[in-house]
């Protein structure tokens, strides 16, 4: 997989190891003087051999330069001072030149042999080629062998040479270690864009011996990531990179997306709406049933109530989709938020009338039922579109996973509570279905960007971040893996970023950096990363024992900026012509018009009901089946009924 290019035998040294009483070599750091004009820089990866030269059998040590130093023979500022009788523009003109030297303090990565582990030798210092940063970050280990696990993650790139890094799936996607974190400043740290090179150059890398892998972005800014299936510009250096580093430059070529609808129920609520792309976006469309296996995310933001937690289950265990018996004489079968709040309803009706009033129904309090039925009613108002009472829900293909496909679920502008829903949802299922083998693939990558929002350093433990917890703790065992970017590390819960196998930094803020977390590091390196260029990353991964520079080239995907000049979003569309869309979209033969004579003067909610069962069954026709779902004209008095119904006012928990 790795080009040999071994450099000409006879390579000069660039530098040799010094190693005096004040400064000396150690088994982890080392240093190392050369000419003034050197191609050595901070984070240069270097060759130090022991004796005179290679093949003498001698220590080989690898480092990479984490600090530099200049300076000449004298022995105080004021020498120079007085040398040049005080005038700074004398100074150039003493007549001997005075000795400079370039010193470097560089970090051991590896020793051969490693063991006895011991001082650095004062050797020759080489500068790396392909093969020396192989050995030198233990790529070896998964480069090679039967079955290598080795997946491209950037060019290493010091003065005029550059070679592959690859990182190690067994510890990027479990189960020896997992997890990816990467945080750096907003638009130059260049973050969504390596998670997007990463995940395919994983898509095309990832080993068959470890199974199907496919990926489940959540798009939580804007137009980010709702174009990963058309081809971004790129220019020349970015293809000679993808061709140095064995990646094909496409972009990902199964992607499915996943928005929930506006308030109207019929309009998609992302960016990708656009007529030439609209058709492979898949409504994300949720009823009680899904809503009520979660609510304790609902619960958990603001409070922790046992209460209340058991009698949500108890309705989703006793009530939802069964015949019960309200003891007031009522019989319900509930569905929908409708059906919910018919039973709250006769509730409370029957509390009141019961003699004496009392204050508990089936040994839930009163308060608690309200506090209950309040929760349920402000998530189905403020996530309208997402949260649906008419008709079935459309969810992701729970056990159809394709293998390399990415699933996209736009909750970019969802409400705040309804983001950690679909969170808490997707992460849960998919947890389960991995548990249980039976997603479709072996492993999923998850990708959270502004991590710092669902799993903030302080703030309350809500049920999102104690999920992104447990994936961080026990997603390796189970192939579910998650990337998440952030801008600051250190506003994330130490615990989410500790787990995290891989380490990737862009551009960092000079304050962040001197937060402790980043302690570790030497203070070039810290002005290294605080002045990153764009496409360049600092990576940190469990084989290499320092943190490595790496260029990477842009993503091969449209940029969501691009994207939504190129595929302006559509106007949203009148309820009928939403109708007629979404029914094309399933059988092409159906005519506009003929749609549009059987919705003419049908109540919306049925037309939405009749449109979510089409969408659900799939029928060979879709118009017939849509037709009888909607059921003849008379058959919408009944369904007035429900009119009756009040929405709730989720600040009051009274009818608006
Ligand atoms: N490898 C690369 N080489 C050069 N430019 C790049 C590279 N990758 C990304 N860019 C450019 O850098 C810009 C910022 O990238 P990106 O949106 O990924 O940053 P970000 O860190 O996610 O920002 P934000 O915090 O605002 O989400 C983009 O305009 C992109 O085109
Ligand atoms: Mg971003």
């Amino acid at each position: 997989m790795i080009e040999r290019r071994d450099p000409p035998p006879s390579a000069p040294p660039v530098g040799r190891v010094v190693a005096t009483e004040q400064k000396p070599a150690t088994p982890h750091q080392f240093h190392f003087w050369t000419a003034n004009e050197t191609t050595i820089g901070i984070g240069a990866i270097v060759r130090v051999e022991e004796g005179r030269g290679a093949g003498e059998g001698g220590r080989v040590v690898y480092g990479v330069v984490t600090d530099g130093f200049a300076y000449s023979d004298l022995a105080t500022p004021l020498h120079d001072v007085v040398g040049a009788e005080g005038d700074p523009a004398k100074a150039a003109d003493s007549p001997t030149v005075r000795q400079e030297i370039r010193l470097w303090t560089a970090a051991v990565l590896r020793q051969t042999p490693e063991e006895p582990l011991q001082p650095v030798p004062l050797g020759q210092v080489h500068v790396a080629t392909d093969v020396d940063v192989a050995q030198a970050l233990r790529m070896d280990a998964y480069l090679g062998g039967a079955q290598p696990t080795a997946i491209p993650v950037g060019l290493y790139t010091s003065g005029g040479l550059e070679a592959p890094v690859y990182v190690d799936a067994d510890f990027l996607l479990g189960p020896e270690a997992a997890h990816l974190n990467i945080s750096g400043v907003s638009g130059l740290a260049t973050k969504t864009s390596a998670v997007e090179f990463l995940l395919s150059s994983i898509f095309q890398h990832f080993p068959p011996h470890k199974g199907r892998v496919a990926a489940v972005c959540f798009n939580v800014k804007g137009p980010d990531l709702c174009f990963l299936d058309r081809p971004g510009a790129l220019d020349d250096e970015d293809r000679r990179r993808y061709q140095r580093l064995g990646v094909a430059p496409e972009p990902f070529q199964r992607v499915r997306y996943y928005a929930p609808f506006k308030a109207d129920g019929v309009n998609l609520n992302t960016l990708r709406t656009h007529p030439d792309l609209v058709g492979d976006v898949e409504p994300l469309v949720w009823g009680l049933r899904e809503v009520l296996d979660y609510a304790e995310v609902l619960l958990n933001r603001d409070d922790i109530d046992a209460k209340a937690d058991a009698f949500i289950d108890f309705l989703a265990d006793r009530v939802v989709d069964k015949e019960f018996e309200d003891g007031f004489g009522g019989v319900h079968r509930v569905v929908t938020f409708a059906d919910l709040e018919r039973l709250f309803r006769s509730i409370f009706d029957g509390l009141e009338l019961a003699s004496r009033g009392g204050d508990s129904w089936r040994t839930h309090h009163i308060a608690t039922i309200r506090k209950v039925r309040n929760r349920l009613a402000n998530i189905s108002t403020r996530c309208k579109g997402l949260v649906t009472d008419d008709g079935p829900s459309n969810d992701l293909p729970w056990g159809r996973f394709d293998d390399r496909a990415v699933y996209v679920v736009d909750v970019a502008n969802v409400d705040p509570l309804g983001q950690d829903l679909v969170f808490a949802r997707v992460v849960s299922q998919l947890r389960e279905r991995l548990e249980r083998r039976d997603l479709g693939v072996e492993a999923v990558v998850v990708f959270v960007d502004e991590l710092n929002k669902y799993a903030p350093a302080d703030g309350p433990e809500t049920y999102v971040k104690k999920m992104l917890l447990d994936i961080s703790e026990r997603g390796r065992y189970l192939g579910l893996v998650l990337f998440a970017a952030e801008q600051f590390r250190s506003q994330v819960h130490r615990r989410v970023v500790g787990n995290a196998g891989t380490l990737v930094f862009g551009r960092m803020d000079a304050d962040e950096l001197a937060t402790p977390g980043y302690q570790v590091l030497s203070p070039a390196t810290k002005i290294k990363l605080a002045t990153l260029p764009i496409g360049e990353l600092m990576v940190r991964h469990p084989h290499f024992t320092q943190p490595i520079f790496v260029r990477f080239p842009r993503p091969a995907v449209l940029r969501g900026r691009d994207g939504v000049e190129r595929y302006p979003p559509a106007a949203d569309l009148p309820f009928e012509d939403a109708v007629v869309r979404q029914l094309v979209k399933l059988d092409r033969r159906v005519r506009p018009n003929q749609i549009k004579d059987v919705i003419a003067d049908r109540r919306e909610e049925d037309v939405r009901r009749a449109l979510a069962h089409t969408r659900q069954t799939r029928p060979q026709d879709a118009l017939a089946h849509f037709r009888k779902q909607l059921g003849g004209r008379v058959a919408a008095a009944p369904a007035a009924a429900r009119e009756s119904v009040p929405p709730l006012n989720p600040i009051s928990d009274e009818p608006y």
